[in-house]
């Protein structure tokens, strides 16, 4: 099956994925707070209180963006957060967020491909993921990345959008897709494609048990998931 891209161009996934982000870092952080009312916040927060426990402090956000989960991994008191990304356009609007923060002595930036970023062997307590896996040109290659870069123990937390099963959400989502994000995503991004990707990308996801179901596969160790905000998206939690 075709996966499903940002452009109808003869580029990689990963080419366009990079390039939509580039086009729309500038609206990314209002866009998202302005079509989840902020919800998304909260979500991040829940992540970062599931994986407390083990105290990370080495901690590896992949597709940090603009870095939102990498700062709100400072709950932790971590030693290190190091954000990759594949669009260097995201990443500049989160540096300034990071310096303004003063948290640049904890927290870098950096390129880097989910699939290939080389960072050592069991060198992480814990890595973070947010909407992220759904952008990934080769989603088992990735998985298995970040296994081979977890320390034994270590904890992967992906926080990705699902596709919500039940009445009144599956509605709302419904008529939120098709008419609210595509019309505020162009008014404000300027980017046509960029917010209608979105719902296609969702529904071609592998969410919950069958994203829990590539975990185990791929070689994590109890995998499980939870639902948030009423099915709009899903926290997976696993173990290398
Ligand atoms: C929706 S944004 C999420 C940003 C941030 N994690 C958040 O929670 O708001 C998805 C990000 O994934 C990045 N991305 C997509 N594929 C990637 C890959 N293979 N490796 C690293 N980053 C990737 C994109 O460039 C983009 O910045």
């Amino acid at each position: 099956m075709k996966p499903v891209t940002p452009y109808n161009s003869s580029e990689s996934k990963k080419e366009q994925v990079a390039q939509m982000f580039d086009n729309i870092a500038f609206r990314y952080d209002f866009l998202n707070s302005l079509l989840s009312l902020g919800i998304h916040k909260g979500w991040r927060k829940k992540c970062i209180r599931l994986i407390a426990d083990k105290k990370p402090k080495y901690i590896l956000d992949v597709a940090t963006g603009t870095g939102d989960f990498a700062i709100a991994a400072m709950k932790l008191k971590p030693v290190k957060v190091i954000g990759i990304d594949i669009s260097e356009g995201m990443m500049k609007f989160g540096r300034e967020k990071i310096q303004k923060l003063q948290l640049d002595k904890t927290i870098t930036l950096q390129y880097g491909d989910a699939e290939t970023c080389d960072l050592p062997d069991n060198s992480m307590d814990a890595i973070t993921v947010g909407f992220g896996v759904r952008n990934f040109e080769n989603l088992e290659k990735g998985l298995a990345n970040m296994l081979r870069m977890l320390k034994p123990g270590g904890q992967l937390c992906v926080l990705e959008f699902s596709s919500p099963q039940h009445f009144p959400i599956k509605q709302f989502y419904k008529f939120h897709f098709k008419y609210i994000t595509p019309t505020l995503g162009k008014m404000f991004s300027k980017d046509t494609r960029a917010y209608t990707y979105l719902p296609e990308s969702i529904k071609a996801f592998p969410d919950n048990e069958r994203f829990t179901a590539i975990l185990e596969k791929v070689g994590y160790k109890n995998a499980s998931f939870s639902s948030v905000g009423l099915g709009l998206a899903a926290i997976y939690l696993a173990e290398k």
